[in-house]
């Protein structure tokens, strides 16, 4: 059947502790934006498709001008482990010289994604790439990447909803749920 509640273990996040988050982190964002503004908009780059959901939330909350565009970079597949192998799937249409990068993202895991991006978009001449994430694994955490903006740290678990897939499955869940083992196992 599509009773995928009896896929969740457990709600590790509910939408309305997400929100809250959210609305913190862009106070965050517009302090340091005021600060360093330059008249140009800061250009948020999601990255397809983990952080749909956390790219239009954070988007509509941040009181600043902004751009946004879109990244797909993937290095999961289908799998429940990292393959270390990332492919860009679609390219930015932005050009970044000198423009105020913030990369956002749903997870930050192995850290394999977020290392690699972060270097691509530096290559480009920007005037600075910072990252967003919103769930960051510590445990799991194979490279080191820095993240000024972060909204929770997590347990070493499977997250699904809010963006998160299983096997492209769950991402609508308003919630971050851990994914039950029977799913997967
Ligand atoms: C997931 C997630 C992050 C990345 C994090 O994306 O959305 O982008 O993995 O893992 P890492 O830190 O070990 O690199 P995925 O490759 O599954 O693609 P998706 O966003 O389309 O689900
Ligand atoms: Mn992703
Ligand atoms: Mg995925």
């Amino acid at each position: 059947s599509d009773d995928i509640r009896g896929d969740l273990a457990k709600v590790l996040l509910p939408e309305q502790r997400i929100r809250e988050r959210i609305a913190e982190l862009c106070r965050e964002i517009e302090a340091a934006d005021a600060a360093a503004s330059d008249g140009t908009p800061l250009l948020l780059v999601g990255v397809l498709k983990g952080a749909v959901m956390v790219m239009a939330d954070l988007a509509r909350e941040l009181r600043v001008p902004v751009q946004m565009d879109w990244m797909a970079v993937s290095s999961y597949g289908s799998s429940t482990r990292s393959s270390g192998v990332v492919r860009i799937l679609k390219d930015l249409d932005t050009e970044l010289a000198g423009r105020r990068v913030l990369i956002v993202e749903d997870i930050l895991d192995s850290g394999l994604t977020l290392s690699w991006l972060v270097e691509n978009l530096r290559s480009r001449g920007p005037a600075s790439v910072e990252v967003c994430t919103l769930l960051r694994k510590p445990e799991a955490v194979k490279i080191r990447v820095d993240v000024q903006y972060c909204g929770f740290d997590i347990p070493n678990e499977f997250v699904i909803g809010y963006g998160l897939d299983y096997a492209e499955r769950y991402r609508n869940l308003r919630d971050v749920a851990v994914l039950a083992p029977h799913v997967y196992e």
